[in-house]
């Protein structure tokens, strides 16, 4: 039964900091046995750095990408696992960037995160090299920076496990999860020049109370009509756990994106009708104001993957 086997903190709530560390395994010789080591063992950090505010429910969940996974655990591979696929037109691109292994980090208080970044990274020295660093912070009330709340329709309590936990379909990796993540900036000035009308019109609800827009006022290229999918009439969800990030002093202000998901199809479905539209052409005008600089697809294992 694979309902037992322990998963990773993907299902847990999304908390007030995050840290997302994207890196790349280094050629130094022992790079993969470090890794290996370090992320066998990810429980016991957070076991000892966690007991020192147990409030803060500190997690960490650690992902591989598939040109890593060869290297570092051989065959076989997760069923799903392949490298993010860029797509869309030059003027509106999602980028496919590099990076092996994830760290996502998560609690109620950043130096709680930090602390564990730091002796995170400590231990794996020079076997990785950090491609891609961000610190995001809950934003008020779970709003984006573009104003509006993320994260309303996501699955919630036992909901969540279907839609994000593999299962049967891939019995050996049974209990892991695929994370898509995509760092977004935004063009703050243009999109404040919108009014706040057009802003519902693009997330297709409204600002202030985040109630979703009727049906008649939804155009076809709001965000919320082209990333609900739907197969044979029932709908496939992801777990969304975005976090506003940025630096107001030089001008950059994001979000940072991540999926997890049972299966990358239902997440590329999602990124493809936003970036090349549905149908083509109808693209989510959200990417006029926000540019994806990077895209990476990881593979969570199973709890008893990872310590293996
Ligand atoms: C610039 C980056 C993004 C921003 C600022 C953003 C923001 C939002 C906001 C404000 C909502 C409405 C509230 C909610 O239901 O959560 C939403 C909904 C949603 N977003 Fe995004 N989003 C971004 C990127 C993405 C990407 C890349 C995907 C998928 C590949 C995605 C998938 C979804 C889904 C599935 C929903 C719920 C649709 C529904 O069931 O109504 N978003 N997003």
């Amino acid at each position: 039964m694979t309902a037992t086997i322990p998963s990773q903190a993907v299902c847990k709530p999304v908390t007030r900091h995050a840290i997302f560390l994207v890196a790349s395994l280094a050629s130094v010789e022992d790079a993969a046995s470090t890794v290996r080591a370090v992320c066998s063992d990810i429980s016991g950090l957070v076991r000892a750095i966690g007991q020192r505010d147990p409030q803060a429910s500190l997690s960490c969940i650690c992902g591989f990408g598939y040109h890593a996974w060869d290297r570092l655990f051989g065959q076989p591979f997760p069923a799903e696992l392949h490298p993010f696929q860029s797509m869309g037109p030059p003027e509106r691109n999602a980028p496919s960037t590099p990076g092996d292994i994830f760290f996502h980090i998560r609690a109620e208080q950043m130096d709680i995160c930090f602390e564990m970044a730091m002796q995170l990274l400590g231990k794996l020295g020079k076997s990785v090299q950090v491609e891609d660093e961000v610190h995001g912070f809950r934003y008020f009330d779970s709003r984006s920076i573009v104003g509006f709340v993320d994260g309303t329709e996501n699955p919630s309590g036992d909901e969540i496990p279907p839609y994000t936990i593999v299962g049967d379909e891939d019995p050996q990796f049974a209990g892991g999860s695929y994370a898509i993540t995509q760092k977004y900036l935004h063009d703050m000035d243009a999109w404040n020049a919108l009014t706040v009308e057009m802003q519902e019109k693009i997330i297709g609800r409204k600002k202030l109370s985040d109630i979703e827009l009727d049906e008649d006022e939804k155009p076809s290229w709001a965000h919320n009509s082209l990333t609900v999918i739907e197969h044979n009439g029932k709908e496939k969800k992801i777990l969304r756990d975005n976090m506003p990030f940025g630096k107001p002093g030089s001008g950059e202000f994001g979000t940072y994106f991540i999926g997890y998901s049972r299966t990358p199809s239902v997440t590329e479905e999602m990124l493809k009708n936003m970036f090349v539209g549905n149908p083509e052409g109808n693209y989510d005008r959200l990417l006029d104001y926000s540019r994806a600089v990077t895209g990476n697809l990881f593979f969570i294992p199973s709890v008893n993957t990872l310590e293996d």
